[in-house]
């Protein structure tokens, strides 16, 4: 019989430090994230030096929780999977350091994982059907990704945003409502309340490159109608605001990946991100995908945002497809999707 390959995973790219420990790629044994979203709120953003400092403090309690809680030892794991880009370069390096110390010590093969790979394969621990190929749509606080996912580890990105993610929208924009940070969730929510008709918003398209994204000109416009509002006295109402951006951004990404499936001949789409996790981009998707004959995969919100379960997935994948780092491997702050580290 084949032996259960044990992933013990690292992820310490941005905000959030976590463990996990995931079984042939898509059973979670356990799952910790430690968020210092608290910390960072104070700021209104992420501070790179504290995320930094925070990781170090927290790092060795998070993987000896995720391994008692999988009820395995260091002993059980086969490999070390271990975010090293993109993100921030210090607290990658956490990351990074960690598992390379674990690795020596114990003799475990090393993994290094792309961000955004450990992202799109969240879709397969609770989608247990889906196998590539098919489209993914990535849109976290960094990245808004077209990609079509060729096969495990093969990546083809069709289209990128020009300029701000998607997720970094939300943030601007409430932060300029004072919704604080981070903005996603709480747009998300403050939009139930909001008429979505109220605003109408740009939908930028990019000319030459139908499925790249522009997000920076929407913003402004949100900017402008509240600045606008202000100057004529007028009164703001900041869920109609949120609905309407949110309706923007969703009916773009929506379009963008609708085109992509039926030129690309797919019947499968996934979404993957912290802004996957919206409640109306879900809706949205959901509702094209079903009229477009074509199967919607979406992770659960807790594996949309940044968790080390879906970088035990990934690092599964590349692993039993013979990817073994050495200890000079390092933290990448701009790593693209598909490029492997070279030393
Ligand atoms: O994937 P992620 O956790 O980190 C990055 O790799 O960037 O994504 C974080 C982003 C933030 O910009 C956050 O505001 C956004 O995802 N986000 C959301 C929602 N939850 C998180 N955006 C819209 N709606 C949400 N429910
Ligand atoms: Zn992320």
């Amino acid at each position: 019989m084949k032996k259960d390959v044990l992933i013990l995973a690292i992820e310490s790219s941005c905000d959030e430090t976590a463990a996990a420990v995931v079984k042939n790629g898509r059973e979670v044994l356990s799952n910790i994230i430690s968020s210092q979203i608290d910390l960072h709120k104070l700021y209104g953003g992420v501070v790179p030096e504290i995320a930094s400092r925070k990781h170090i403090e927290k790092i060795n309690q998070v993987i000896e929780e995720a391994l008692s809680e999988a009820q395995v030892t260091l002993d059980d794991i086969d490999a070390i999977g271990v975010t090293y880009g993109p993100g921030l370069v210090g607290a990658l390096l956490v990351g990074v350091a960690e598992a390379k110390a674990i690795s020596y010590a114990r003799k475990i093969p090393l993994v290094g994982v792309h961000h955004i790979e450990g992202h799109i394969s969240a879709n397969y621990i609770e989608n247990k059907d889906l196998e590539p190929p098919f489209a993914c749509l990535v849109v976290s606080g960094g990245h808004t990704h077209l990609v079509v996912v060729e096969d495990y580890g093969k990546y083809r990105i069709i289209g990128k945003t020009r300029d701000d993610a998607a997720g970094e929208a939300f943030d601007k924009v409430a932060r300029a409502i004072g919704l604080g940070y981070p903005g996603g969730p709480k747009i998300d929510r403050l939009s139930k309340e909001g008429n979505a008709e109220a605003i109408r918003f740009p939908k930028a398209h990019v000319a030459d490159a139908p499925y790249d994204f522009s997000f920076s000109g929407l913003k402004s416009a949100v900017l402008n109608y509240l600045n606008g509002c202000k100057m004529k006295g007028e009164n703001i109402v900041e869920a109609d605001v949120a609905a309407s951006f949110q309706k923007a951004v969703t009916d773009v990404l929506v379009e963008h990946a609708m085109m992509a499936v039926k030129e690309y001949g797919f019947d499968k789409l996934a979404i993957a991100g912290g802004v996957a996790s919206n409640s109306t981009l879900r809706g949205a998707m959901q509702e094209a995908c079903e009229k477009n004959h074509v199967k919607f995969y979406h992770p659960s919100p807790i594996l949309c945002t940044d968790n080390a379960a879906m970088i035990g997935a990934a690092a599964y994948y590349e692993f039993i497809n013979g990817v073994r780092h050495g200890l000079d491997l390092n933290a990448v702050p701009n790593l693209k999707l598909g490029e492997r580290y070279e030393g």
